[in-house]
């Protein structure tokens, strides 16, 4: 029905409305190359996430990748499934929502944002091995990654210092890509920084609230503490791209089976378009 009862109304169970990007956490974000944003999730949202991602976690169709299974060395350090969303059509919901999109535009200030890949992060409790510090772009089979790729990183459980929560170093993305890091014998990656370049900068470590979610550059040192209690973090993280970003040509699972060729920009049905800059 339209006219006076069609008057937007906030429902209780619809949860809190989720945060826009303001322009200090913009600043922020370009400054020190990461920044948090509480309350992306509605409640409704959260909820359902958790029950789609702990479905995705266990189904076993073949078309997303777990890295590793239940007592190898990099599940103790992180039990992954690359492409939730081709397992599971409920993720599509999350790995392509809008409004992260939109959030990663803002924060990059590029005319595109295009999907890239999703990982379902869980760090399993019982032996618990910290994620490295490390730069993600060294990992992806991108030229220029430099040029503004970033990842939302969800958070689906209360995190802390003691369940592995994420900590990064301010202003590192400006260091540009350096080797990366054996998640398994983990090299110190404050070994390649030349010159004392962060020699002021100390780590933030970012606890978050269940719904609330951190956005990094793919060039930020992170890092997230061992899990030291008796139940999964959970979280989602969704890896973005600005428009113009190609393939560099190496074999990679999130490029298996997309006939992209060396040099070619990212397009097609498995790295999708997500928001376009309004001219
Ligand atoms: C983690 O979830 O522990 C690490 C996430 C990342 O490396 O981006
Ligand atoms: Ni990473």
């Amino acid at each position: 029905m339209i006219g006076a009862y069609h008057k937007p109304r906030r429902l209780h169970w619809m949860g809190t409305p989720a945060a826009q990007i303001t322009d200090e956490q913009v600043s922020f974000y370009r400054e020190n190359g990461f920044v948090k944003v509480e309350n992306m999730l509605t409640g409704e949202e959260l909820e359902q996430l958790r029950e789609y991602l702990e479905e995705a976690m266990q189904e076993d169709s073949g078309r997303s990748v777990k890295t590793d299974k239940n007592g190898g060395a990099y599940f103790r350090v992180l039990n992954q499934k690359v492409n939730t969303w081709r397992d599971h059509g409920g993720m599509g919901k999350f790995s392509f929502h809008e409004k992260f999109a939109k959030a990663a535009l803002d924060l990059t200030g590029s005319n595109e944002i295009r999907f890239f890949h999703d990982h379902g992060l869980w760090k399993m409790p019982g032996d618990s091995k910290p994620t490295p510090w490390h730069q993600d772009t060294p990992y992806w089979p991108v030229n220029e990654a430099e040029r503004g790729m970033l990842s939302i990183w969800i958070a689906l459980d209360d995190v802390n210092e003691q369940n592995g929560c994420m900590a990064f170093v301010p202003k590192s993305h400006k260091l540009g890509k350096l080797t990366g890091i054996n998640f398994l014998e983990p090299q110190n990656i404050f070994d390649y920084v030349e010159g004392g370049q962060l020699d002021d900068q100390k780590p933030v470590v970012v606890p978050l609230k269940a719904g609330s979610c951190t956005f990094h550059n793919g060039l930020t040192f992170h890092y997230a503490h061992a899990n030291v209690t008796d139940r999964p973090r959970r979280a989602l993280a969704i890896i973005y791209m600005p428009d113009g970003i190609t393939y560099n040509g190496n074999g990679h699972i999130v490029t298996e089976g997309s006939n992209l060729k060396k040099d070619q920009p990212f397009k097609g049905p498995l790295f999708p378009l997500l928001v376009k800059r309004h001219a």
